[in-house]
């Protein structure tokens, strides 16, 4: 294979990283992830980051905080205003917990919510928005940001593509109330599974370990929900009754160590990550930004070889990308189709794949939403329809890119 959508990022440094936790004995969430989580939240200048075994847990268990905080929590009905363009683990949690789904269409060309239909999206029963910055490319989360706050709405960025991208010298992943992080095999950094969830919201960060491990409150740091109902453990019958769904959960502790270590508040999980991941992160971590300066060096290549070529729409950058993958959309008026550009692509051996998960909408799962489209998502149809995406690497790909613009600039239309 020439070019591949995914390439191994791990050095010696993570060979031996993973050396140390075998040789440790200890697997588990532990020192190693902690250490990463204190990096990662440092790196971003967040108050608090909590890891877990991918980025679809850090959706999952970032919904589930919205639902459990004391004040202004989530409830089964609301609505949700979400980009058509997303991975589908974007979307589950918000169905899993009862949340309607609006839709509103990307940009055709930076592929991110079209943030000029906000406002039209909004309905009285709007209580959260989502943003995802697609492939390395940041959404316009300042103005989503603005409209959270001018509608009291919770926002959580979904940042699993776009790791250490920037908007205004602000790292994307700083916006949201939550933001999440993937560190799956192919995103800019590997953990092999991971994912991370950043907040500066202690009642959040005391939710999020909670709800990552079984619901309990052994990783809870003690006051973080607020020692709201004050309640050490009681014996069932003895005049406590359970908090009501959206109060915030007991977290006085209590002298009572037996009662104490296996104390659930939460209908939680076990989304924890191992200790192989946590610090395969932090050495990945400190690659970063070299990695992020090569992506940028291979995008500014790829824009040369295909922003003038008409035949394709390329993402437009806004801000500072970090680059995940080069999108290209075949663009109707080029009278070409794209399995006609999809085989030559196939015969030189360069990787293609959907954008993202493409036109959610379009999924089969989309049965077992409560959802509505704002308007026709024109633009998100057309990236599903016409679009695909070769990836990006922290390495070198002037030889591939210019291979790629050899192979398209054969193709007859
Ligand atoms: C926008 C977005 N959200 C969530 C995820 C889920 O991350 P993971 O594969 O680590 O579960 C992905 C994965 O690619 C993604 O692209």
């Amino acid at each position: 294979m020439l070019w591949d959508l995914a390439a191994d990022t791990w050095g010696r440094e993570e060979r031996a990283a993973v050396a140390r936790v075998v040789a440790s004995g200890r697997y588990t969430l532990g020192p190693e992830v902690e250490r990463f989580e204190r990096a990662f939240a440092a790196y971003h200048g967040r108050r608090f980051a909590v890891m877990v075994n991918s980025g679809s847990s850090a959706n999952l268990i970032a919904v589930a905080s919205l639902f459990y905080r004391q004040k202004r929590p989530l409830q089964r009905g609301d609505q949700a205003i979400v980009p058509a363009i997303s991975w589908s683990t974007t979307y589950h949690p918000l169905q899993q917990y009862g949340l309607r789904l609006r839709f509103v269409d990307v940009e055709a060309d930076t592929l991110n919510i079209d943030t000029a239909q906000l406002e039209a999206a909004l309905t009285p029963s709007t209580r959260a928005v989502i943003a995802v910055s697609v492939l390395g490319n940041p959404a316009a989360l300042d103005k989503v940001r603005a409209f959270a706050d001018r509608h009291g709405l919770a926002f959580l960025e979904d940042n699993c593509e776009s790791l250490d991208a920037e908007l205004d010298g602000k790292k994307t992943g700083t916006f949201g109330d939550l933001s999440t992080f993937s560190f799956f095999f192919s995103h800019h950094i590997s953990t092999g599974e991971g994912g991370m969830v950043l907040t500066d919201d202690p009642e959040l960060d005391g939710l999020l370990r909670s709800v990552r491990a079984h619901g309990w409150t052994r990783d809870v740091p003690p006051g973080a929900l607020g020692g709201l109902v004050g309640v050490s453990p009681t014996p069932p019958g003895a005049g406590v009754s359970p908090a009501p769904p959206g109060t915030a959960a007991i977290d006085d502790r209590s002298d009572d160590a037996f009662a104490e270590a296996y104390r659930f508040i939460l209908p939680g999980y076990n989304v924890r990550p191992q200790e192989i991941n946590g610090a395969v992160g932090s050495e990945q971590l400190k690659k970063l930004p070299a990695m992020t300066k090569q992506r940028r060096a291979n995008w500014r290549l790829f824009r040369n070889a295909f922003g003038t070529d008409e035949r394709f729409l390329i993402q437009r950058e806004n801000g500072k990308s970090s680059s995940f993958s080069f999108t290209m959309i075949v663009r109707p008026e080029s009278g070409l189709d794209r399995n006609a550009v999809f085989k030559p692509l196939k015969a030189a051996g360069i990787g293609y794949r959907m954008i993202t998960g493409g036109c959610f909408p379009r999924h089969d799962a989309i049965r077992h939403f409560d959802h509505d489209c704002l308007g026709s998502l024109a633009n998100a149809n057309m990236a599903h329809d016409r679009g695909f995406f070769v990836g990006n690497h922290p390495f070198d790909l002037a030889k591939q890119i210019e291979r790629l613009r050899d192979v398209l600039d054969g193709l007859k239309a």
